[in-house]
């Protein structure tokens, strides 16, 4: 009997890995022109750094976590998101005495026990970006038209920026206080999982996917009139801003992320491609996490994409990659020659693919077909006898005399393609 994988843990194979490798490359070229560094930290966290810092009361913590009790006794969970533990390491390492405003990014499996479908995993991956130590909204900006300038290089023309404010926590529980009267007035329209809501997460009815509920909060009072000066300026300064910068937007008010850290600033990249699931990347900012985590008084903001749900959006395109070169051998003597040109050609960074097992040259040819080669290269035994042989160009269908010399098929492969690099 053979053994599957686990339900929503899912295998990337050659093929589409090409895709994820294109991403997260361009993700790596995009973040460090804006100066963030790469930061690794562990899958494992004390299950306690999540609940304080995502919250107790949010879906993720109450049932989505992957947590258990190691074999020391220690209540761990695998990580469900990446902002926790990229701020327990900012601040156990004291990278803010480095210098408080640090840029950092990441990138890596995430993990939430949440019913699987199409764009929506239990093993998921994210590109994440974090800033710490800048209040002013010129970095909100500047991190929303980063993440914008990724997706253009993308060649997504989708997803689209929703920004809104959650305000900080004096204005929001004010906010908060009057969502609930509002939604005390609709109770009976609201489903089971709102009603409870109403006195725990009022804000989570905003967000509710159930017909009702969205029916009954359509003129729910909006958390934007609700800021205080403070935050409303800050908000205000965000916008202008992104409009200085050139990043497109629109206003959501009725956004409300699943995250309990999050203040002032939120946002999603959405598309109405990929059916249910519509944010592609979220984020916003989080003054008060890094001093709920035990660390100084530092503000963050951040944002993470998925990356399964990107490589969703690039699903038309092709990324596999071709070799530069296929040497087709003919006979033992031959086959040394290929080998040798081969070695020697992959050392200096030519692609080059042959076939390890002697079989005829129809069947070689298809091969080469089958890697899509951009040249081919035929030694057989009068070739080897004369030192040359013929290298055809799979797409321009020529061929060219060619001694077998590594610097002469370097030229001529790679000559062909100056832009290609190694
Ligand atoms: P989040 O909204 O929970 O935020 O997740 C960010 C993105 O991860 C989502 O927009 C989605 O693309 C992807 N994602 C989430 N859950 C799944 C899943 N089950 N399957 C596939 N993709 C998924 C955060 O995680 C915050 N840490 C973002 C952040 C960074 N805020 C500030 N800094």
């Amino acid at each position: 009997m053979t053994i599957s994988g686990i339900k929503g843990f899912n295998d990337i194979l050659p093929g589409e890995v090409e895709k994820w490798q294109h991403i997260e490359k361009v993700a790596r070229r995009v973040f460090e022109l804006y100066g963030f560094s790469e930061i690794r930290v562990p899958i494992l966290e004390k299950t306690e750094l999540f609940a304080r810092s995502i919250g107790d009361a949010t879906d993720i913590v109450e049932k989505e976590m992957y947590s258990f009790v190691d074999k020391g006794d220690n209540r761990v969970t695998m990580r469900p998101e990446g902002t926790a533990g990229v701020m327990r390491a900012f601040i156990e390492h004291k990278l803010h005495a480095i210098d408080p405003v640090t840029k950092l990014y990441y990138m890596g499996p995430m993990f939430r026990y949440e019913r699987p479908q199409k764009g929506r995993y239990r093993q998921f991956h994210q590109i994440g970006a974090e800033v710490t130590g800048v209040t002013n909204p010129l970095v909100d900006a500047q991190v929303l038209t980063m993440l914008c300038h990724f997706f253009a290089e993308l060649g997504l023309s989708e997803p689209r920026l929703e920004i809104n404010s959650l305000g900080c926590p004096d204005c929001r529980a004010a906010y908060r206080g009057v969502l609930r009267e509002f939604l005390h007035s609709k109770m009976d329209e609201l489903c089971d999982d709102c009603r409870r809501r109403v006195e725990t997460n009022p804000l989570r009815a905003l967000d509710c996917k159930s017909s009702g509920c969205k029916a009954a909060t359509s003129n729910a009072p909006s958390v934007l009139e609700h800021l205080d000066k403070g935050c409303a300026e800050h908000f205000a300064a965000t916008r202008h801003f992104l409009e200085v910068a050139g990043t497109p937007y629109s206003i959501n008010h009725r956004m409300v992320r699943g995250l309990d850290y999050y203040t002032r600033t939120t946002f999603e990249l959405v598309t109405g491609m990929l059916g249910a699931q519509s944010a592609v990347a979220a984020g916003g900012r989080y003054d008060g996490l890094v001093s709920d985590l035990g660390g100084p008084n530092i503000p963050g903001i951040g944002f993470a994409m998925g990356v399964e749900r990107v490589a969703l959006l690039l699903a038309e395109q092709d990324f596999k990659r071709s070799p530069d070169l296929f040497i087709a051998a003919l006979g033992e003597p031959a086959r040394d020659q290929a080998f040798r040109l081969m070695s020697s050609l992959q050392r200096i960074g030519v692609s080059v693919e042959t076939d390890y097992e002697g079989k005829s040259l129809k069947s070689q040819m298809r091969r080469s077909d089958k890697f899509n080669a951009r040249f081919t290269l035929i030694i057989g035994e009068e070739e080897l006898a004369i030192g040359r042989g013929f290298l055809k160009s799979m797409s321009a269908g020529t061929q060219e005399e060619t001694p077998f010399t590594v610097e002469e098929i370097y030229l001529k492969v790679k000559g062909v393609d100056e832009n290609k690099t190694c």
